[in-house]
């Protein structure tokens, strides 16, 4: 079909003007009087809709007046100006097909709905304008992160979904079985006998690409993965969803400041890009979602992050305790509350906290000469909290299989990983972008649920 979109009159708005066009979208609403009536059309291309005016010198002229919102039609007619109006220009309708009758119980009406409200119909939800606006810059955040790598030589690599290993080592896990939970079968001991499962061993959905993602990155140095990841946390919050998308880069002959310098410089691409390419979406979070929101990322593109180690992080917050619910001491893991009191009360920008005491940390951390401490630094940012996590990773083999054994872990569960350090290991770092909570930085929206197409979370897995 030679349809061409609104997008395409707004952005060569000459070459159609006073031309016959064909148009194919819903309807968002539709008023007549005896003998004409408006449209309003949207194409789902862009932001704006497109007015459509229509005669009853058609002959479906009472089938269209009747048309329900969201009606599926085919509009052909001619583009012409409308200075004095409200929208630059109108369709003058020749002729209107409909495509799908919509049915009068159609949930998505004229009126403001609540996002609580759209999350209970997240297949009609793109239709709206808030969900076009988060899954165009959704869409338009994605490309930018792969042009960011790219250009930059990284390697793109796809690393499993179905895996053997428990990368955080944090059991957050969703096992992948065929088994017959009704009736497992069984060692001798009792256990449940995975050697008889399909892949002959247990086996889980990944929480991280990375230890896979290392492998690579010791062969063509700078590499990153972008895909899906999973999570059993049981954490019922605004910021944690049991399958979200993660970018994890990985250098090698790396060390934590590249790799703190490589996050700041993809944030700030990331944001630019947006700005750039997609200004209406952005204004219209700025109008309707969060006020501040486009001073607030331009504040973040042209300033330097700051930096500040985990122990002097928790000596100012130690200070002021009593804010919170929590309370703060040297060797606790910073919750919500700690991370936004410092990136939006301290320091008003994003910070990147590093050296944690590396039990809150994972076994593949690069340890630090204080033997109590890791290279790993998380990057948080004002409304959220951490949006990165990363680290430059322990290349002594000697160091990673005594910290492995301090925790438990088998070193023959990890041979591929230990190999890296055996043959030609290399100073090495990387970090992972929960891509939600870059979404939900660069867009205002304040809820995780509300930046992925279907959320998954706890209790949740509808459609
Ligand atoms: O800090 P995390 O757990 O780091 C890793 O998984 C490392 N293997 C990354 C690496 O060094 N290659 O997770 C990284 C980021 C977090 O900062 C957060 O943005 C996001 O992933 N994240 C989640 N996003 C949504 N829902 C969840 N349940 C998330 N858990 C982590």
């Amino acid at each position: 079909m030679d349809l061409i979109t609104v997008k395409d009159i707004y952005k060569d708005r000459d070459k159609y003007m006073d031309r016959e066009v064909t148009l194919g979208g819903w309807v968002r609403s539709v008023r007549d009087s005896k003998t004409f009536g408006f449209i309003v059309l949207h194409d789902g291309s862009f932001f704006e809709t497109m007015q459509i005016v229509y005669s009853d010198s058609m002959d479906n002229f009472t089938q269209i007046s009747k048309l329900n919102v969201g009606a599926a039609i085919l509009v052909t007619g001619t583009l012409v100006a409308t200075p004095q109006a409200k929208q630059p220009f109108e369709i003058q309708a020749r002729e209107i097909l409909v495509e799908g009758e919509s049915a009068p119980d159609y949930p998505l009406q004229k009126k403001r709905h609540s996002l609580e409200y759209l999350r209970t119909i997240s297949h009609l939800r793109p239709r709206t304008n808030t969900f076009q606006a988060v899954f165009r810059v959704r869409s338009l955040i994605a490309y930018a992160i792969h042009k960011f790598f790219q250009e930059r030589g990284f390697v793109y690599v796809h690393t499993p979904l179905i895996t053997g290993s428990d990368c955080e080592g944090a059991g957050e896990m969703f096992r992948v079985t065929t088994l017959d939970l009704e009736n497992l079968p069984r060692t001798e001991d009792g256990k449940v006998d995975y050697t008889r499962d399909f892949f002959n061993k247990e086996t889980s959905l990944t929480v991280s690409g990375q230890l896979n993602g290392e492998t690579y990155a010791q062969a063509f140095r700078s590499i990153y993965t972008f895909g899906p990841t999973f999570r059993a946390e049981n954490s019922n919050t605004t910021r944690h969803a049991a399958e979200f998308w993660m970018i994890e880069p990985e250098m090698a002959f790396a060390d934590l400041e590249d790799n703190m310098a490589l996050a700041e410089a993809m944030l700030k691409y990331v944001i630019r890009y947006v700005m750039e390419e997609a200004p209406e979406e952005m204004k219209f979070f700025n109008s309707f979602v969060d006020k501040g929101l486009l001073e607030r990322l331009q504040g973040v593109v042209n300033a330097d992050f700051a930096h500040v180690t985990y122990t002097e992080a928790i000596e100012i917050l130690e200070k002021v305790n009593d804010k919170f619910e929590y309370k703060v001491s040297w060797g606790c893991d910073l919750q919500t509350e700690h991370e936004r009191y410092l990136t939006e009360q301290v320091y008003k920008r994003p910070v990147f906290v590093t050296d944690y005491p590396k039990e809150i940390k994972a076994f593949y951390m690069k340890l630090n000469e204080d033997g109590r401490t890791v290279a790993a630094m998380d990057c948080l940012v004002p409304g959220i909290g951490e949006i990165i996590g990363g680290s430059q990773r322990e290349d002594s083999y000697d160091r990673l299989t005594a910290r492995m054994e301090e925790l438990g872990l088998k070193p023959e569960d990890y041979e591929f990983y230990l190999d890296l350090r055996k043959y030609g290991s290399t100073r090495h770092s990387g970090f992972g972008l929960g891509f939600e909570r870059c979404v939900m930085y660069l867009t205002g929206m304040g809820n995780i649920r509300d930046v992925i197409p279907f959320p998954r979370t706890v209790n949740n897995c509808e459609l």
